[in-house]
């Protein structure tokens, strides 16, 4: 990338979460992404755990500057449901961060995403990788902001395929339903080309880290580094020299053990770095135009997503699916990327191999 090469303002909301770390790495290894901010709520783990781990990975990158805002610490209507079997007790695994010295904003996440739109309207890169319940308040507020947006990607939902929470429903939709249903009804009737792009578990479950990936990152940074052999122990921590590295690998194995546990394989579905590399570069998907809306008084079917792609429904598109990419592509410039992170870190602190 030259340096000519425009920056893209992004706003990044979270519930991290181990792969919402991971779309951290990847958005502080990528030059063309300017993170204005970051905003936390309620899923993964309460909201101020997954800012504290915000805060944590920022200053191990040499970040410390990007602003970590608090949103909801509970949905809008839904009683709080977090997941701490599946992201572990703090929300990243086994990694154990040094502890940040840097307190969370005293901006309230709503006024974050609000006042980044109108100071530059049209020019912000929205981007949720946790429940919708912060930018459902914020539109509450504000409600010309899906006008002042220049794009939302969200990571959520599941159209033709399983749920992952309940048989129909994905985790970010799942926690907040009416949150995610207000969103998607204030984006509609905007041009195609600005409709909120969509990543769901159809695509998103074809994103699977393997152990090799990471292998890939330990030869590209000189450091070796199995620790995620699929016959090492349950719990074991990486020895990892490099520090990105080492701390990625302990929160990614707890990770591989909820996947490995739950019978889909010694792999980890890296939902959420997906959508933050489709918000740098949409042009690595191919997109559907549709209606969705959600479910919310289905006795069994609360929190689906149902994607109208044919105007049944007679309503304004709303959405537009993500509905394939090249999966390998994308590890190979995830890897590229998040080697090139490790190396920086490792080098700005005095250490290295190289
Ligand atoms: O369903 C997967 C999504 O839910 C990911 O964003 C994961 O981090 C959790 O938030
Ligand atoms: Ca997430």
């Amino acid at each position: 990338m030259s340096e000519t090469t425009p920056r893209i303002p992004l706003i990044v909301d979270v519930d991290t979460g181990i792969d919402d770390s991971l779309a951290l790495l990847y958005l502080l290894a990528s030059p063309e992404a300017e993170i204005l901010a970051i905003t936390c709520t309620a899923g993964n783990v309460p909201a101020r755990q997954v800012a504290i781990n915000n805060l944590a990975w920022l200053e191990l990158c040499g970040a410390g500057d990007i602003e970590v805002a608090l949103g909801s610490e509970v949905p809008v209507l839904a009683p709080l449901m977090t997941t701490e079997e599946t992201h572990g007790p703090q929300g990243i695994g086994y990694a154990e961060l040094p502890a940040p010295t840097r307190s969370i904003s005293e901006r309230h996440a709503t006024q974050v995403w609000i006042d980044a739109v109108r100071t530059a309207p049209g020019q912000v890169i929205g981007l949720v990788t946790g429940p919708l319940t912060n930018l459902a308040l914020a539109l509450r507020i504000e409600p010309e902001l899906p006008r002042l947006l220049k794009r939302l990607v969200i990571m959520g939902g599941s159209f033709h395929h399983s749920g992952n929470t309940t048989p129909v429903s994905e985790w970010n939709i799942a926690v907040d339903p009416e949150s995610a249903k207000m969103v998607f009804d204030a984006f509609s009737g905007l041009p195609d080309d600005r409709a909120p792009i969509v990543c769901a578990l159809d695509v998103t479950e074809r994103i699977e880290m393997r152990p090799e990936h990471l292998q890939r990152i330990a030869a590209a940074i000189g450091d070796e580094d199995a620790a995620l052999s699929p016959d090492t122990p349950f719990g074991s921590r990486s020895q990892a020299r490099n520090p990105v590295l080492r701390h990625l690998t302990d929160a990614v194995r707890f990770y591989f053990e909820f996947h490995v546990t739950h019978d889909q394989g010694w792999l980890a579905h890296m939902h959420d770095p997906f959508a933050a590399a489709v918000a740098l570069h949409p042009e690595i998907v191919t997109l559907r135009p549709a209606t969705v809306d959600v479910e919310l008084g289905g006795t069994l079917s609360r929190g689906q997503t149902i994607a109208d792609y044919a105007g049944l429904w007679g309503r304004e598109p709303n959405a537009a699916v993500v509905v394939d990419t090249d999966p390998a592509a994308f590890f190979d410039h995830l890897i590229d990327r998040v080697s090139a992170l490790a190396v920086r870190v490792e080098e700005a602190a005095g250490g290295g191999s190289h």
